[in-house]
Order: C-alpha cells, then structure tokens, then sequence
C-alpha cells in the first residue's frame, strides 16, 4: 500500500495560496455541473454537552482520481480551557485503489477553501471595478474571506470590518488586518505566483472598523456576511442596486445574516442547491415561499461556461454552504505539493 501523507496546519499553510485555492474551488464547482464531481448527503450530529456539533461532508472528484470526506467538529466551550474551538481532518483516497492518500488538518484547509469560495462568488458576480468591500463579523474566517476577496477584486481602495456583537473587536481586527493578511501570504510564497502583486493591492488599501452597519451597507459595492446569526443583520432597504454578497456565515439549519427579503430582488447563485436551500441563507426565502428551487442557480454553470455577470444594474448573491468538493480539491492539491516538495509525514498505515 502506498503511503499515506500527514499535513498539519503549518504545513498546509505553506503548501495551500489563496490564488491557487480560488482556482481548484472554481474548478471543484465547475466539475459538479458537468457530473465529474459528486457530493454525497451531509451528516450532521449536535452532541447533549452544550453548544458542540460535528458535520461530516464527502465527495468524490473523478476527474482528479480522488474522493474523501471532512470531518469537522465545532466545541464551543474549548476556548475556557485554550484549545481551538474548531478542529477536525479532511482524508483523501485514490479512486483507482481505494488507499487513503492524505490526512489533512481540516480547519487550517476550510479557512482557505471557505475564503477562495467567497472569492468565486465575487470572481463570478461582482464587478470587478468593486472599491469597497464590507466585512459582517471578525471571527476565524474574517481575515480569509478579506483574503480571498483582495486576489479577485483588483480596484479595492476600502475594506471595513463590523463585528455586530463585539465592536471593539471589529477596531482591533481592522487594526491587526494588514499584518494578518501579508503574513498568510508570506508562509506560502514559496507556491504562490502573485505575492508581489497581493502584497501592493493590500498596502493601498484602507482597512477600518464600522459601527453604523446601515450606513456601511449603503456604501459597499461587496459584502460578505461570516458569522453564526439567527436573525437577519442587513435589510433590503439598505442594499443599493450593483451590489454583489457572499452569504457565507449560514451553514445549518435555523442560521440567518441577511434580510430574506433580498432574495426575490436578486440573481441568486448557490454552490449546491439542495443544501442552501435547507441549510443555507437560501434556506428562510424558500421555506417563506418568496423564491422557489428554480429561481437558484447554482454557480458551477457559470464557471463550466467561463461566463462572467456583466449587468451589475442589480443584486446578486452567492449563497455559500461549503461542500465537500471544496476540501478534496484543495486537499488534494496540498498533498501533491507536498509529494513534490517532500513536506509533511509519509506513514505507513
Ligand atoms: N459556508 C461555509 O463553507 C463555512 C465555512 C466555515 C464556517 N462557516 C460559518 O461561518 C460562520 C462564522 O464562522 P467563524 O469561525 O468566523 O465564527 P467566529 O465565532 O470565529 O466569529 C463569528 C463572528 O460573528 C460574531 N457573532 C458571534 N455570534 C453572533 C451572532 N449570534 N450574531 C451575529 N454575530 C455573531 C462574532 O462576534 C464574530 O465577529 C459560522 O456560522 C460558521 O459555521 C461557514
């Protein structure tokens, strides 16, 4: 058998630049359209101790001759005893044998994959002479979404940061974002083809903290919602007609970031439409019966026609609920460099 290649976070950090993560997730979504990329069901287990889950999401890439599954589990109270919150692995194997091939950390790679989906969203949909950009919340995915946002949208001048429960976070997060931003690319530039260029769109840019969410949305050409809400923070009165949002905070049931409302005004694109629309922000406007299944696209046909939105007269959203594609293309990427570059540890099972 051969041997299994173990990558822990540093190591996928090194491996995995957001450029070419953007790349392997558009193709993961364009290879779901066309059939050569399969997801299976996801599982989804919430434990009796307090405020901890688990989700299993799996597919299979045939193409790429690999298929895997994530594992991710979420624990709430870890941060009292100063361990991640968030930890899990994503396992990859060879379609042709069945052999594990890689075992991942999965929170350094859904950090990446989350934010290079938010970047297809906007790649896709957004104009592309977008100038601000507003961030709703300033957790652990905040800082990838920016990420992924500044290698897409070339004109940023403005990126502003609004954390709904936490603003002195926001001031501080803002504040720390450059240092951030140039450090993750850093720790991959060795894979990367567009340091320089990265590096000089984040040093124009001004990065701040906004209180006045109303107001920051008024003024945003892109928006990306990433925080665990039940209730709706952005209302449709406040989105002005061009502006493009990456839903991406809503990811199970019962979780909601922006005014369902919103949704039979916009072109709406999804990254699969059965778990948006039960589990994503697709899911309130479906069960209200403002929109119907057939008026979801999902975003995979447009990158399969490599066809770009060119009418920026309206909204447009990406509703982002991650699925298994994501993790086994960028997966499957990190293992492949690490084979070249002799990184992380080969075992023998
Ligand atoms: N779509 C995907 O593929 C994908 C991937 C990873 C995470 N997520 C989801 O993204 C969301 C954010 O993840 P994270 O790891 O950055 O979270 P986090 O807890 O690190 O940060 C969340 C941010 O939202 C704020 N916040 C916390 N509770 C809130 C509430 N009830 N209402 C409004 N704001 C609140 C926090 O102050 C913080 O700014 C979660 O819902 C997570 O499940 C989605």
């Amino acid at each position: 058998m051969s041997k299994l290649k173990v990558l822990n976070a540093e190591s996928i950090n090194k491996l995995l630049d957001m450029g070419s993560v953007i790349d392997v997730v558009a193709h993961g979504y364009g290879s779901k359209e066309d059939g050569s990329g399969v997801i299976w069901p996801m599982i989804y287990y919430e434990f009796e101790t307090d405020k901890a889950d688990m989700d299993i999401r799996s597919g299979y890439l045939k193409n790429q001759g690999v298929y895997g599954a994530k594992l991710l589990s979420w624990f709430s109270g870890n941060s009292n005893n100063g361990l991640p919150e968030l930890s899990g692995t994503t396992m990859i194997y060879d379609a042709k044998t069945g052999s594990p091939k890689g075992l991942v950390n999965a929170a350094a790679l859904t950090g990446l994959r989350t934010g290079a989906a938010g970047a297809v969203g906007s790649k896709y949909l957004a104009n592309p002479k977008s100038h601000k950009l507003l961030i709703v919340g300033a957790g652990n995915q905040a800082a990838f979404q920016v990420l992924g946002q500044i290698n897409v949208l070339p004109e940023l001048t403005d990126v502003s940061i609004y954390d709904p429960i936490d603003s002195d976070n926001a001031v501080k997060f803002a504040g720390n974002l450059p240092d951030i931003l140039n450090q993750k690319i850093m720790n991959s530039e060795k894979v990367s083809k567009n340091v320089a260029e990265i590096k000089n769109r984040i040093s124009k840019i001004n990065f701040s903290a906004v209180s006045n969410i109303e107001e920051a949305t008024k003024g945003a050409d892109v928006i990306v919602t990433v925080t665990p809400s039940t209730k709706p923070m952005l209302k449709l009165a406040w989105i002005t007609p061009g502006t493009h949002l990456n839903t991406i905070g809503a990811d199970m049931e019962g979780k909601q970031e922006v005014d369902e409302n919103i949704f039979p005004q916009a072109k709406v694109f999804v990254d699969d439409v059965t778990q948006a629309t039960s589990v994503g922000e697709t899911q309130t406007a479906i069960k209200k019966n403002l929109i119907t299944k057939s008026d979801v696209t999902e975003i995979g046909k447009l990158v399969k026609a490599n066809k770009k939105n060119t009418d920026f007269s309206g909204i447009t959203i990406f509703d982002s609920t991650g699925i298994a594609l994501q993790d086994i293309s960028a997966a499957g990427l990190a293992v492949q460099r690490a084979d070249q570059l002799n990184l992380g540890e080969s075992v023998d099972l």
